[in-house]
């Protein structure tokens, strides 16, 4: 292979630079992702499904007019992105309350919330990524009341694509994590979806089974989706061949 610039490695994924300008190649590894509580484990062929699940999500937001960063995969790891500049927010939005959100309200997990609900953490893994209100975004100048505007805009057509898609393959979409970038077309500002959707930013629940009860007679509540990685590429019909 070519010798190229590495740009950003974090646990995850490798960030080199692009072919063309405005372009990187974003590499999927299998170590766990950053900062997940409990520590996450590598998983032998993860880099290869998330590459594949990310294109499958990204791809078909592109189709439908949301905007990614998302242009091709190259090959089993790799996949051409549009540089974009990240805003230094993770966005959540929350459709059952779990994780964090039980966590800190007392909510039972699994419990349907009235309506999605979209909140912001500051991306800065050494300060444990904290909770942060629109107050503090705008006053520390990490985005303006019109890109917050747009990001929840964009964050729940994202929402209601991924729900509907979790929904058809029987699945729960519970919560997961967007990145959200800026590119510029001229003079003109665009916020798109960047960094990746897979299984490492989405919590997601199995449905399957749980409306009339097995053979046992008994019925499954929801719970998490087994061997995640594996088994969504397997329902949505991208497992590559040799995994
Ligand atoms: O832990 P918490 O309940 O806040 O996680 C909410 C969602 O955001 C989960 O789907 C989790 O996978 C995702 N997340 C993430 N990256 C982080 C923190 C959370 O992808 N750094």
């Amino acid at each position: 292979m070519a010798r190229r610039k590495k740009v950003y490695e974090g646990k995850a994924k490798i960030l080199y630079e692009g072919p063309e300008p405005g372009t990187l190649i974003q590499y999927y590894k299998d170590d766990g992702r950053a900062g997940a509580t409990p520590p996450q484990a590598a998983v032998e062929g993860k880099g290869v499904l998330n590459n594949r699940l990310s294109e499958f999500f990204m791809s078909g937001l592109n189709s439908i007019g949301v905007p990614t960063h998302f242009i091709r995969r190259l090959n089993m790891r790799e996949q051409l992105v549009r540089m974009a500049e990240i805003v230094p927010l993770e966005v959540v939005v929350r459709n059952f309350a779990a994780g964090e959100l039980s966590t800190r309200l007392g909510i039972p997990e699994g419990t349907a919330l009235p309506r999605p609900i979209v909140e912001y953490y500051f991306k800065d893994e050494k300060l444990g990524d904290p909770m942060v209100a629109e107050e503090h975004i705008i006053a520390f100048g990490w985005a303006s009341q019109q890109d917050l505007d747009d990001i929840v805009a964009l964050a729940l057509r994202v929402n209601d694509f991924l729900s509907g898609v979790m929904m058809g393959i029987g699945i729960r979409l519970a919560d997961f994590r967007l990145e959200v970038g800026r590119i510029w077309e001229g003079d003109f500002m665009r916020l798109i979806v960047a960094d990746e959707i897979s299984p490492d930013s989405c919590r997601l629940w199995d449905t399957r089974g749980t409306e009339a009860p097995d053979r046992e007679g008994v019925t499954r509540e929801p719970g998490p989706l087994a061997d995640v990685y594996t088994e969504l590429a397997r329902r949505l019909g991208v497992l590559p061949s040799n995994v």
